[in-house]
């Protein structure tokens, strides 16, 4: 009977110990994942780098094509070993870092938008534009929003349908929304969208990755002390809205 009552009291001791090496094995598995995805970028970029350049010298269009492939792909493993990198900076407690500079907030969000439609050649993709004025923001970080709202408006929407990108300055707030068609987002799986890991099923493999977009949409409109909301209907369409103070500072 005392040999019985003993039991448990080892195997919850054990099992502490347990759950105490696997915390730690966690812990380490993050440290690296931050560190690869750290050290992955130099390489990335220096690959994508001399695609560019034989690119430009290449006489055949063959080689043309393959390089151009080259240059894709790289860009896509850039995109996610900066979106792990990220990943791993919030799980870390650190945040994520913004450098928030006041500027022309229509001009950084239609420059933005020139660099996506390089990647989304076959997309219409509108901004408008409602309001004008100066904005504090970091622009690096806008066009990280913008292209992971994007990239899932062309990835999840209806196929071959425009993507509507709408700014709009307020008197104290700023705000930018991302517009699609598509079938909608089911309202128990909005409730999760915005966790890491939480990705839904789409056929378009090429556009996705780990499920770390809408999280980092979140830690970006966080840093700027803003906050992010998505409506999602048949009718209407989804969209996705992004709405910080004008200064953010
Ligand atoms: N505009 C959208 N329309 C419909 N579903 C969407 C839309 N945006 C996101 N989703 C759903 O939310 C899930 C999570 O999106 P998220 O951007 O976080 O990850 P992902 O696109 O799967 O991968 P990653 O962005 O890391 O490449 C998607 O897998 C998809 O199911
Ligand atoms: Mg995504």
């Amino acid at each position: 009977m005392a040999h019985l009552q003993q039991d448990p009291c080892v195997s919850s001791a054990g099992y502490r110990l347990g759950e105490a090496g696997a915390e730690h094995r966690a812990l380490l598995a993050e440290q690296m994942l931050g560190i690869v995805s750290h050290d992955l970028r130099n390489p990335l970029l220096a690959i994508r780098m001399a695609a560019g350049i034989l690119a430009r010298r290449a006489q055949e269009p063959r080689t043309t094509q393959l390089l151009a492939q080259i240059i894709q792909s790289t860009q896509r493993a850039e995109r996610l070993a900066a979106d792990l990198q990220d990943f791993c900076q919030v799980r870390g407690g650190r945040g994520l870092a913004i450098l928030p500079v006041p500027g022309d907030f229509q001009q950084a969000v239609a420059s933005c938008l020139d660099e996506l439609r390089l990647s989304f050649a076959n997309v219409t993709l509108r901004h408008v534009r409602l309001g004008e004025g100066r904005v504090a923001f970091d622009h690096d970080r806008l066009c990280q929003l913008i292209g992971n709202l994007v990239g899932n408006a062309v990835a999840y929407g209806h196929p071959g349908a425009p993507v509507t990108v709408t700014a709009h300055i307020g008197v104290a707030s700023a705000s930018v929304s991302v517009h699609n068609l598509g079938m909608p987002i089911t309202h128990a799986h909005i409730s999760e969208l915005f966790e890491p890991m939480v990705r839904g099923y789409s056929q378009n493999v090429a556009l996705r990755s780990v499920g770390l977009g809408l999280f980092i949409v979140r830690q970006i409109a966080r840093a700027h002390h803003g906050e992010v909301t998505v409506h999602s209907s048949w009718r209407a369409g989804t969209t996705f809205s992004v709405v910080f103070p004008r200064n953010c500072s």
